[in-house]
Order: structure tokens, then C-alpha cells, then sequence
């Protein structure tokens, strides 16, 4: 079948034709691979907001219908039925682990189930006001010196990766649960030998295990991985291209990894969650007038976003937010929490569903707005929302590295711009 072509006309002499390519499910894009080298133009798109930066096969979104896939599986199948590390593999290997994979991978997590103690003496002399964030890039960097056999080079071998990868999803589990325990002062015990066969149990017991045992429910545990399921992967959004931009050099997965959990932590992107439960607290505070907050956001001047609305390409509600919307009153009765930010939640969606400026604009709750309310049920403190994040970004961010590292034509990543400075002049 004869490729199509884009006629790119730039002037009455010169056009050019440009191969048009298309993904599985119908997106189209025009492959201006040859671009400069035949016409001396480049395209121009800050923030890349129509650029797509590579082939993938691992999650498709459709933002105007609201469609999120694992490999092919709408999330609403995935949350709730298939569990985080279940979720973790069929993101790396594709398909689903069989249940003796899955006992597999958990045996080779579980050679990781205490924390070497060079990696405690980092947590333990950490600032107490540090933010966890900064902690997990320290961390991640220095599991580099660590693993000094993974570190000198991209590493291509999959049983190394997993090694990697299993080694990372215990230890930062186990360093925000030091960490956890520490500033809040709270006794270390009950953290050692914990398998990490259910994940999301495992973590919440290196939290609480001998301490505020009454949060260590089924309950609790399948909420949380719902959570962890639900922020596996997500295209090529800004920390994702992070850890492929910074893997690009050829320079090792600790080097990448550490690149997305720094991009992670902004507030436009990761750190909106964290936002987000100021925010409501703000409001909440200020008497629960929605309205005002509703105004602020509309008010160019004020600075103010409303966190947790919008998305880059969700134009339409983000499927993970109803997921967890639809689960909060459920998770919040289980666990017997009245949360009053939840009610202001809810009013802070409508009044915003019903303003022509958000309408307008296509901006709906995403995954940051309510996934807060839950993180806090949870009995997490806000400043380690962003840090869930990463729990949960991290076997996408994995799989989506190793996805590059087999791609024989992988190029490293180097932008053109238009220069708008000075012109040639003189010292003399
Ligand atoms: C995540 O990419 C991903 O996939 C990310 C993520 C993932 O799983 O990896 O889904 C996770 O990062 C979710 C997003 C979390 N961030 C927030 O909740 C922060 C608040 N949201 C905004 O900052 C914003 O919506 C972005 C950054 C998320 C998206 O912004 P865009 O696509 O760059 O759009 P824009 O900033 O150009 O906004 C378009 C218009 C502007 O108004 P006009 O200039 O047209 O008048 O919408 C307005 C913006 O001012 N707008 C908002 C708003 N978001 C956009 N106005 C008020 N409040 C907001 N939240």
C-alpha cells in the first residue's frame, strides 16, 4: 500500500512532500524526519503540544473520550481487579504474569526486604524538613554508587532490569516508611522482613506496623492499590520524557530514573496532589466558600489555578479520576473517615462544571484532585503525596525506558530553536 504524503507548500517554488504515518488506533501524525536537510525549515512547537517524540506500544489515551490502556486494557478493567505488581509486569513484559511470573518477580523484590545501611544512614541523616522528594532523587542517585555493575552503562539485559527495577519499587518503599517513622518520631520496629506480595499491604505496614496498626485493613490495602494501578503509566507526559530525554546520552537507569522524579515533583504535574490537599484545606479554612476560589481561578491576575483541573490531553474527564471519585465515599465508609474536604471537593467539581470559563477551556478534575482525600484517610502526611506518585509511576517510568533502550533506531534527544538575539557584532 502506498504511503500517504503531506504536501508541505512553503512558498510558490518550494514544497515538499512528507510521509504520513499512522498508530494503531487511527492517530496521524507527518514524519518531519527529513524536513530540515530537504527545505532548511524546522517545525516550532514549544511545550510539544502537537510533537509526538517516539513509537510506543505500551498505553494509548484518547483524551477527548476520556480512554485510558494498559497494553490494550481499559484501566477500568485493570483497578481493582488486577493488583499493582500484577499491573507492573503487564507494563514491562506486555502481557500478564501467569502466577508463577508473579511468584517469580515477588521473590526477587522480596531479596530486597531491608534496607542496606549505607541507605539508612542516608534516610536517617536527612533533614526532617527536607522534603521527601529530595530524598527519593538522594536515594535513587545513590543506589548508582551501589550498584556500581548498573550504573557504568545503559544496562539491555531484561533479567538485569527487573533486577533493577525490583530493588527500587523495595527500597523506596521502605525508605519513605524510615523516613515516615523518623520525623514523626515514631519506633522503627515491625519495618524488617515484610514481603512485598501484596504491595500496597506491604507498604502501608512499613508505615504503621507497631504503630497505628488500626490503618492496616484489607481495606486499606486495596484502596491504595487501586491508587498505585491507577498512576502506573500515562504516555509520554512530562516526567516520563524526562527519564527517556536524560536515558537518551546513554547514561545509566538511576541517572533517568532520578530525571522523572525531579520532574514528577513540580506542581503542574506531580506535585498538584500535594496542592491540591492545601488548597481544599485553604478553602475549608476560609470558611468553605467555593465561589471565591472558583473566582480566583478565573482571575488572570490573581495567579491562582484551581489544582487538580485540567490536563494536556485529557479534554474530558480523566478516567482515573472518576475511578477514584466513584471509589472515595466507598474507601472513605470502609475506613470510617468523614473527611469534610471531600464535600468541598465535590462542590469546588460542580461549581467548576457549571462555569462557562472551565467549560470553555475543557478543564475537568484530573487524577490529582481526589486522590489526595484518600492519601490522607491513609493517614499519609501531605508532603508525601507527590512521593506516592512515584511509587505508582514507577514501573511506567521502568517500562518505558526499557521499551526505549530495545529500540535499535533510538536517537539522542537534541532540540533545534529559532535564535531571536543579537546579530553578529564586535568587541572591537
Ligand atoms: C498530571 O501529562 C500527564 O499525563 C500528566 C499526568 C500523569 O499521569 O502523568 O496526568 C499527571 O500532571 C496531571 C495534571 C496535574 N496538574 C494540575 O492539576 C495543575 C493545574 N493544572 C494546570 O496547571 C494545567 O491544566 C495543566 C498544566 C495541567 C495543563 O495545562 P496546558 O495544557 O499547558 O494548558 P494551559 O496552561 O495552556 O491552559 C489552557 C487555558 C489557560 O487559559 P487561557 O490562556 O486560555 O485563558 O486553561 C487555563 C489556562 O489559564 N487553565 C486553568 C487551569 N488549567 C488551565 N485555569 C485555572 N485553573 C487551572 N487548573
Amino acid at each position: 500500500m502506498t504511503q500517504k504524503q503531506a504536501k508541505l507548500i512553503l512558498d510558490e517554488k518550494n514544497q515538499i512532500d512528507l510521509p504520513i504515518i499512522e498508530g494503531t488506533e487511527g492517530e496521524k501524525a507527518i514524519d518531519i524526519g527529513k524536513l530540515r536537510s530537504s527545505s532548511g525549515f524546522i517545525t516550532f512547537d514549544p511545550g510539544l503540544l502537537n510533537t509526538g517524540s517516539c513509537f510506543s506500544q505500551i498505553t494509548f489515551i484518547d483524551g477527548e473520550k476520556g480512554i485510558l490502556r494498559y497494553r490494550g486494557y481499559p484501566i477500568e478493567q485493570l483497578a481493582g481487579k488486577k493488583n499493582f505488581l500484577e499491573t507492573t509486569l503487564l507494563l514491562s513484559r506486555s502481557e500478564l504474569p501467569s502466577s508463577q511470573e508473579l511468584k517469580e518477580f515477588i521473590a526477587l523484590m522480596d531479596q530486597f526486604q531491608e534496607l542496606p545501611k549505607s541507605l539508612e544512614i542516608l534516610v536517617d541523616n536527612f533533614p526532617r524538613n527536607g522534603h521527601p522528594m529530595a530524598l527519593l532523587g538522594a536515594v535513587v542517585s545513590f543506589l548508582a554508587g551501589l550498584n556500581p555493575q548498573y550504573a557504568k552503562k545503559t544496562i539491555t539485559e531484561v533479567k538485569d532490569q527487573e533486577f533493577v527495577l525490583a530493588q527500587l519499587m523495595s527500597y523506596l518503599k521502605l525508605v519513605l516508611g524510615r523516613f515516615y517513622r523518623t520525623t514523626q518520631g515514631l519506633s522503627l520496629e515491625g519495618m524488617k522482613q515484610i514481603s512485598n506480595e501484596n504491595y500496597a499491604g506491604s507498604f502501608l505496614t512499613s508505615f504503621y506496623q507497631n504503630n497505628n496498626t488500626s490503618i492496616l485493613s484489607k481495606e486499606a490495602f486495596e484502596a491504595l492499590d487501586i491508587l498505585l494501578v491507577l498512576h502506573a503509566d500515562h504516555e509520554q507526559n512530562c516526567s516520563t520524557s524526562a527519564v527517556k530525554f536524560v536515558a537518551s546520552s546513554e547514561t545509566n537507569v538511576y541517572a533517568s530514573m532520578a530525571a522523572g522524579i525531579s520532574a514528577l515533583w513540580g506542581p503542574l504535574h506531580g506535585g498538584a496532589n500535594e496542592k491540591v490537599l492545601q488548597q481544599l484545606e485553604l478553602i475549608h479554612n476560609d470558611g468553605g466558600d467555593v465561589k471565591k476560589y472558583i473566582a480566583k481561578a478565573k482571575d488572570k491576575e490573581s495567579g491562582f489555578k484551581l489544582m487538580g483541573f485540567g490536563h494536556r490531553v485529557y479534554k474530558n474527564f480523566d478516567p482515573r479520576a472518576s475511578i477514584i471519585k466513584g471509589a472515595c465515599d466507598s474507601i472513605l465508609a470502609k475506613l470510617k473517615v468523614q473527611d469534610p474536604l471531600l464535600t468541598i471537593a465535590r462542590q469546588l467539581e460542580e461549581a467548576a462544571l457549571n462555569d462557562s470559563y472551565f467549560k470553555e477551556r475543557n478543564l475537568y478534575p484530573n487524577v490529582d484532585f481526589y486522590s489526595g482525600i484518600i492519601y490522607k484517610a491513609l493517614g499519609i502526611p501531605t508532603s508525601f503525596f507527590t512521593p506516592m506518585f512515584v511509587i505508582g509511576r514507577l514501573p511506567g517510568w521502568f517500562a518505558q525506558w526499557q521499551e526505549q533502550t530495545q529500540d535499535e533506531k533510538r536517537k539522542l534527544v537534541r532540540p533545534r530553536q529559532i535564535y531571536t538575539g543579537k546579530n553578529s557584532r564586535s568587541l572591537k
